[in-house]
């Protein structure tokens, strides 16, 4: 039976509305195909919010958030504000606003590979191939949100980072559920030798591993990870780490796929889940129909997997955009020689999904 999906749409700033505009038609095909009714309403943030209404996440588009089923989140950010380090109000705020607000401390971030795009990885295909596991990172603690200021008449600095025992313990509650769901390996990731907060997380994370005797726990430092995730993806299953780590790390995870533009994610919590692609409002490709829509469909189909537990329709997604790439309908960050434009891609996958 059909159900009605209402979700609340963010399309942010750069290609933002273009690659949301891909996964919407894509989403809409989806509910017609398995009979949902779909609703969503339109809500500003980022830049363009600032410009309009002088605030990057209002308070109507948070109300939106926590009215809807689900928030499909396009990209936010614009180069006006990254070269003016003075701004007062920033459009990265109205996201991590919205993260706070909506109490999404778990951010999911599948590293997967694609068998037709192995040749666009940077690495070594026998290092890739198969490279499979999911980044879970803390998204409302640590250095993004502790206490930041000037001092000395604006010439020293700070960010504090600030982790608590109940922030720490629920996040590692769920990457051990997703270890023992996936192949039961966790790499904790932190800087014990360093941070006092990361000594924290070790602590706790020693606590509760033996209350998951099936899973085989690792402790790793950051640095240590950032080099393995180059030199064996594949040891990797279930990563989770604090909040910047997380930034960082699966930024590097996600160019040995092949591209920064196929990764999308989930972020979880205490009301409305947001789903997203990884990367950012890439400002230089705007309005040129040429960004590569799939890590944004892809979050789409996450959005049907966690928000509706609709795995079909994710599935069908899935395969829809398997099938783009093997057949070559592609963007230009994939391919320089025959590249598809962002709307094509769109609607090949809208096609392939109705003729289903
Ligand atoms: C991300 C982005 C954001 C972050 C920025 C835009 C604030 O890089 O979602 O990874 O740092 O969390
Ligand atoms: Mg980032």
């Amino acid at each position: 039976m059909g159900k009605t999906l209402n979700i609340a749409v963010l399309a942010g700033d750069g290609i933002g509305p273009e690659i949301i505009e891909q996964a919407l038609k894509v989403t809409k095909a989806v509910c017609n195909k398995f009979g949902h009714e779909l609703k969503y309403k339109k809500a500003l943030t980022g830049a363009c919010a600032i410009d309009a209404v002088g605030d990057p996440y209002p308070e109507e588009t948070h109300q939106l958030c926590m009215e809807s089923d689900a928030v499909l989140f396009g990209a936010i950010g614009d180069p006006k504000y990254d070269n003016d380090p003075t701004a007062k109000v920033r459009p990265e705020q109205g996201l991590l606003r919205m993260r706070k607000q909506l109490g999404l401390y778990a951010n999911l971030r599948p590293v997967e590979t694609f068998e037709s795009l192995l040749h666009k990885s940077p690495l070594r295909k026998d290092l890739v191939e198969g490279a499979n596991f999911m980044c879970i990172r803390e998204l409302t603690g640590g250095i993004y949100f502790g206490e930041k200021g000037r001092e000395d008449n604006g010439n020293t600095a700070f960010d504090n980072c600030v982790y608590t025992r109940e922030e720490i313990e629920r996040i590692l509650k769920l990457g051990f559920e997703y270890a023992m769901e996936r192949n039961k390996k966790l790499t904790i990731v932190d800087k014990a030798n360093v941070l006092e907060t990361s000594r924290l997380w070790r602590q706790i994370g020693q606590e509760m591993a033996p209350k998951y005797p099936e899973v085989e726990t690792e402790f790793m430092f950051v640095d240590n990870a950032a080099m393995r995730i180059i030199q064996w993806p594949k040891s990797f299953d279930v990563m989770v780490t604090e909040n910047m780590f997380g930034d960082i790390l699966t930024d590097e995870a996600s160019v040995i796929t092949g591209s920064l533009g196929l990764l999308p994610s989930a972020s979880i919590g205490l009301h409305t889940s947001v789903f997203e692609p990884i990367h950012g409002s890439y400002p230089q490709a705007a309005g040129k129909n040429i960004a590569n829509p799939i890590a944004t469909v892809l979050s789409a189909a996450m959005m049907f997997e966690y928000a509706f537990d609709m795995k079909e329709e994710g599935a069908l997604i899935r395969e829809a955009v398997t099938q783009s790439m093997e057949k070559g309908i592609v963007t230009e960050d994939i391919s320089k020689e025959n590249p598809h434009s962002t709307s094509e891609v769109g609607d090949w996958l809208v096609d392939y999904i109705s003729s289903k």
